[in-house]
């Protein structure tokens, strides 16, 4: 069987529901509604992207943008369950860092993770990110870490 290329492209308008119900699920200690998420797509800090596979939504990632500080931070990055191992967040990692290239101004990109997320820090390890630091505030009582890299 022949599959279609999957794709990467920016969050829409349309997408919110699902995204929220993602989110709601995945990351519970958040607390996002459809309206804010519709509010960070008209906002150019925030850039948000997604995997699809035809009308699937099948992972995505938020990254968001402080100019002041010439900083920008990976927010969230997701697969849906089924479609891991397939370099999916692999692909969509690369995405934030080339825009994050693109952008003038921002030197660093950084990130959280739970220290016992043994999956995602490899794959951030893998894509250039260093544990720069353990985080000052735990989250869902688990010790959190930060990692980053430079962007250049
Ligand atoms: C972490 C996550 C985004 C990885 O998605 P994915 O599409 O399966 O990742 P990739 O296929 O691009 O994997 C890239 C590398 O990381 C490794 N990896 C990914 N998940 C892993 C896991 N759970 N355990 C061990 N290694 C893992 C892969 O083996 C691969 O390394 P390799 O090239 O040496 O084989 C996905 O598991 C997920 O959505 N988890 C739940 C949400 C989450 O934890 N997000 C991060 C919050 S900080």
């Amino acid at each position: 069987m022949h599959f279609p290329e999957p794709q990467i492209t920016k969050v829409s308008i349309k997408d919110a529901e699902t995204l929220n119900d993602i989110i709601e699920e995945e990351f519970p200690y958040t607390s996002f509604s459809v309206e804010d998420i519709k509010k960070k797509l008209k906002n150019k800090n925030f850039f948000l992207i997604k995997h699809h596979q035809k009308n699937i939504l099948t992972g995505f990632a938020e990254a968001e943008f402080f100019p002041k500080k010439e900083e920008v931070r990976l927010n969230a990055i997701f697969v849906e369950e089924a479609w891991r191992g397939q370099r999916i967040a692999t692909h969509l990692l690369k995405r934030i860092i080339h825009d994050a290239k693109r952008r003038k101004g921002i030197y660093k990109l950084f990130l959280l993770v739970k220290e016992s997320n043994r999956g995602a820090k490899h794959l951030y390890k893998k894509l250039g990110f260093e544990f720069e630091k353990i985080h000052d505030k735990e989250l869902d009582e688990s010790i959190v870490e930060v990692w980053s890299m430079g962007i250049v």
